[in-house]
C-alpha cells in the first residue's frame, strides 16, 4: 500500500572517516555491500514500506555519483526523488534539518544511508500513521550496545536514550530508522552541538520522549550498520545470506 503523504529522507552526508581510505575514492554509502551499493539497501526499504516521495541529504566530494547512480529514482518506482546537499558533518539532525523544505507539514521516515535491514518496515510505519502525534524508534537487541544510541526500557516505555554510552542500561540499540512529525524541526532549531561538535539524533529523540511522544517497536530480523570495516563486512555477508548465498567450506 502506498504510504501518502509521507515523505522517506535517506541520510547519507557525513565524511565516512571511519572508513579511510575506501572513503578517501567515493563516499561511504556507494561502496558496495555484497552485489549493490550500499545506498540500494536504505532506499528499497522505504520503497518496500510504499514510500514513492523520497529526499536524500548527501555531501563530500562525490555527491553528483548519486545523481548519476539513482537519477529520479524511476528505477525504485519513486515518484519523486529529490537531492539535497549537507555542508561538513554536523551531525545526523543536522542533516535532517535540511528536509525541512522539502517535508512541507509531511510525516517523515528518515533512514540512516549506512543502515542495513532484513525486516520489512511497512507494519511500523502503518502504525506510526496511526498514531496522533510524535515520534517512533525502532530498537534491535544487540551485544556491542556501547558503539550505539541505546534505549532504556520500563515496560512499554522507552525512559532514556544514552548516546554510546561507556556502559548501556540494555542491549537495545536504537537503530537507524526514526519517524517524526512536522515540530522535528523545531526541535532540532532548539539543539546545542554535542561534545563531538554534532547535532544529535539522540537529543531530538529525548525531547520527544520527555513530550510523551515517543513510540517504539522492536525489528525481529537481522539489522547493522555498515559504518566500520567488521560492520560493513558483516552487511555483505548477512545481504549475501539473505539472497541464498552459503559460505563455501574452507579450502585446507
Ligand atoms: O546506526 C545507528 C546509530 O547511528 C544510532 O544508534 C546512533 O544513535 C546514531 O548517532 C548513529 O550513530 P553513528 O555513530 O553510527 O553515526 P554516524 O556518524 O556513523 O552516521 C550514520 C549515518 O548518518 C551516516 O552513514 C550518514 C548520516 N549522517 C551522519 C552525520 C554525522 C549524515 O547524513 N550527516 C552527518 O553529519
Amino acid at each position: 500500500m502506498a504510504a501518502d503523504g509521507v515523505l522517506g529522507v535517506v541520510l547519507a552526508g557525513g565524511l565516512g572517516t571511519r572508513l579511510n581510505p575506501l572513503t578517501a575514492v567515493t563516499n561511504k554509502h556507494l561502496l558496495p555491500v555484497y552485489d549493490r551499493p550500499m545506498i540500494f539497501y536504505p532506499v528499497q526499504t522505504l520503497v518496500d514500506a510504499g514510500i514513492r516521495d523520497i529526499l536524500l541529504v548527501t555531501g563530500g566530494n562525490n555527491a553528483g555519483d548519486f545523481l548519476r547512480l539513482l537519477g529520479n529514482g524511476r528505477q525504485f518506482g519513486l515518484t519523486h526523488l529529490d537531492y539535497v546537499y549537507q555542508e561538513g558533518e554536523g551531525g545526523i539532525a543536522d542533516a535532517l534539518s535540511l528536509a525541512r523544505y522539502y517535508a512541507s507539514g509531511k510525516r517523515l521516515v528518515v533512514i540512516l544511508g549506512d543502515n542495513i535491514i532484513a525486516d520489512d518496515i511497512s507494519p511500523f510505519v502503518e502504525q506510526y500513521r496511526q498514531q496522533p502525534r510524535g515520534a517512533k524508534i525502532l530498537l534491535k537487541e544487540v551485544d556491542d550496545a556501547q558503539r550505539f544510541g541505546v534505549a532504556e526500557l520500563s515496560g512499554d516505555r522507552v525512559v532514556g536514550i544514552e548516546e554510546k554510552p561507556a556502559r548501556p542500561k540494555s542491549r537495545y540499540a536504537v537503530t537507524g530508522v526514526y519517524m517524526y512529525d512536522a515540530r522535528v524541526f523545531e526541535i532540532i532549531d532548539s539543539l546545542e552541538p554535542s561534545a563531538r561538535g554534532e547535532l544529535e539524533i539522540t537529543d531530538v529523540n529525548n525531547d520527544y520522549l520527555r513530550r510523551g511522544e515517543l513510540t517504539f517497536d522492536l525489528l525481529q530480523g537481522w539489522w547493522t550498520d555498515a559504518g566500520t570495516f567488521e560492520s560493513l563486512m558483516r552487511a555483505s555477508y548477512l545481504a549475501a545470506q539473505q539472497r541464498g548465498w552459503t559460505p563455501p567450506p574452507a579450502r585446507g
